[in-house]
């Protein structure tokens, strides 16, 4: 069993696949033996590089895999020159594909190598976190970071396919795993209230990665970011709405230091103070936000200053918004709920309201 979600964007088009024991590069495969090269992590490609490498073989390609480090210090543009030696090397052509196994990191690397090796090779998304099946790999976004921020040089630039294997989930670390989930409850709540009511119902599950549940928890996310992908590929309106949570998630990022807390637990406590701002801005009801918070917590996810573990202040959280790339003219943006399943993007809240949620219950 297996369900098939299909991003729409006419000749560049896709779909993401998602199941059990699926074969990566269908999409790839023709008449032509052509060069793929598999980019994978140092912990990824250990568990799945053979196997991945086997399947495409047998489809008649001539693959070759490379790897960089584990970890976000690879997303880097040293790592980019790397992929370009190793695409070179291996004799890739504008006929050859990259192929990204592995989480978000190796996702936004190699398809930014993709993106730009012979002004644009095609490029295949094999995700194997719970974040980059249901986010990362989906809508484009490519890049790498610079010492002056996250995700600072990039392009959007569509995979040709995304095949996302559940089975990898088993072998994901659990801290990796529920911070990816941050992101899932985060479609819930801004865009379907059901989804996030079917996750407080099934809480058990999820932790218990019960593959079946899960298969269409993860469909309906890239549902999700398929419809809001297709009204607006290169975010300049709605596809701000999936960065909820993420104006605080980014801050809490770089204040706690990258890597300390993972992405998708700063967007959880963030997503909280979005919550926050929206009973008090927006007339989000306060039942709600506490259901968001017993959700968040009962997934074992941060939800606010209690679990910092250091003290934080004010002015380091509001430095830290301020330099956002996503804010307009140094001023932080948020989106913001009205209720479950319906948000706001662009708002800019008074510094005095953020200070005020900040520093009282936050
Ligand atoms: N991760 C947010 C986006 O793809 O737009």
């Amino acid at each position: 069993m297996s369900k098939t979600v299909h991003v729409d964007l006419n000749e560049r088009g896709y779909n993401i696949q998602i199941g059990r024991d699926l074969r990566p590069g269908l999409s790839l495969a023709g008449s032509k033996a052509i060069k793929v090269l598999i980019v994978s992590d140092s912990n990824v490609d250990k568990l799945y590089g053979a196997k991945c490498e086997e399947n495409l073989s047998s489809l008649g390609m001539d693959v070759r895999r490379t790897v960089v480090p584990a970890g976000e210090e690879s997303k880097d543009v040293k790592f980019v020159k790397q992929l370009y030696d190793e695409a070179m090397k291996s004799g890739l052509d504008r006929s050859s594909a990259i192929v990204a196994l592995g989480g978000g990191m190796v996702g936004d690397l190699s398809g930014f190598v993709a993106a730009t090796f012979l002004r644009g090779i095609r490029f295949v998304q094999v995700p194997t976190t719970m974040l980059a099946m249901v986010d990362s790999s989906v809508g484009g976004k490519t890049g790498i970071n610079l010492p002056q921020g996250k995700n600072l040089v990039g392009s959007f630039y569509q995979p040709v396919e995304v095949t996302a294997d559940l089975l990898t989930l088993n072998t994901l670390p659990l801290k990796e795993y529920v911070s990816g989930l941050a992101e899932v409850v985060k479609y819930g709540v801004i865009w379907d209230a059901k989804l996030f009511s079917l996750m407080e119902h099934n809480v058990q599950k999820i932790l218990g990665r019960d593959l079946d549940f899960l298969e269409g928890i993860v469909a309906r996310c890239c549902e999700i970011k398929a419809e809001v992908v297709k009204i607006d590929e290169k975010e300049t309106g709605v596809r701000a709405i999936l960065n909820f949570g993420h104006t605080m998630g980014h801050a809490l990022e770089k204040i706690l230091g990258y890597g300390k807390w993972l992405h998708g637990e700063a967007v959880a406590a963030g997503m909280v103070f979005a919550a926050m701002i929206s009973v008090a801005e927006k007339g989000f009801p306060m039942n709600d936000c506490d259901r968001l918070k017993a959700l968040l917590k009962n997934l074992s996810l941060p939800v606010g200053s209690e679990d910092f573990g250091a003290k934080i202040s004010w002015k380091n959280v509001r430095d830290a918004m301020t330099s956002d790339k996503k804010g307009i003219g140094g001023v932080p943006r948020f989106v913001l709920a009205e209720r479950l399943g319906s948000v706001v993007f662009g708002c800019e809240v008074s510094e005095n309201a953020l200070e005020k949620i900040f520093s009282g219950s936050f």
